[in-house]
């Protein structure tokens, strides 16, 4: 039987050659993830939610996703809208795709939208306005990171993990070109890493 030990090693925890600066280390993600986890929990069960559903922003907030729900702790349901705003770049190449929509009934209920970061601000924007067609009863957002100083939409995440400065950063489900998802952090990408390729 393996023990807790083998699996304290650390994938690449504090360093990677295309990472210039390790903005949030896995601890610190961690603890912040934990205590999002417990005000969500205490303001449903403060709303007298019975039950929550939560609607993961794919692909980039799959994995604060993951974490976060298993720090909820009330009845949930869980679903994922795909939405992709960047394809191959460091900056916003279109209008926001929206490449799938949610399956569950949100009529009534209590929906929190999840995303990894808000940005310009168009994304998060769009998606609560085409959920608010569904008539929840209470639409939340809730985002890991804020670049509050990027904003072309006005919008507000009723719960934010941390704001960060305007740098393009990957890592925790965070990608440039699909890639760097799996850092156990976030960090900033160096500039010379930021081309396209396939
Ligand atoms: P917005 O519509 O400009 O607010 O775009 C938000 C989306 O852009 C996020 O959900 C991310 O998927 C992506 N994004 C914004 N900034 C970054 C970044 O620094 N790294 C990786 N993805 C980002
Ligand atoms: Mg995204």
């Amino acid at each position: 039987m393996p023990t807790s030990a083998d699996y304290s090693f650390e994938i690449a925890a504090t360093a990677h050659s295309d990472v210039e600066e390790v903005l949030f280390s896995a601890a610190d993600i961690a603890m912040r993830v934990a205590q999002l986890g417990a005000a969500i929990t205490r303001d449903y069960a403060a709303l007298d939610a019975d039950e929550l559903t939560v609607v993961g922003v794919a692909n980039g907030a799959l994995i604060f996703t993951a974490d976060l729900l298993r720090r909820i702790n009330l009845r949930t349901r869980f679903d994922t809208v795909r939405v992709s705003s960047y394809l191959d770049g460091t900056s916003p190449s279109a209008a926001p795709q929206f490449r799938s929509t949610v399956h569950l009934n949100l009529a009534g209920r209590h929906v929190l939208i999840v995303d990894d970061i808000l940005d310009t601000g168009r994304t998060l924007s769009q998606l609560h306005s085409a959920l608010l067609e569904h008539r929840p009863a209470s639409l939340r957002t809730c985002v890991l990171l804020d670049k509050k100083s990027r904003r072309q939409t006005p919008f507000e995440a009723a719960y934010t993990g941390f704001d960060i400065p305007d740098a393009f950063v990957v890592g925790y489900g965070m990608d440039f070109a699909e890639r760097y998802r799996n850092l156990p952090f976030v960090g900033v990408l160096r500039a010379d890493r930021q081309v396209a390729g396939d």
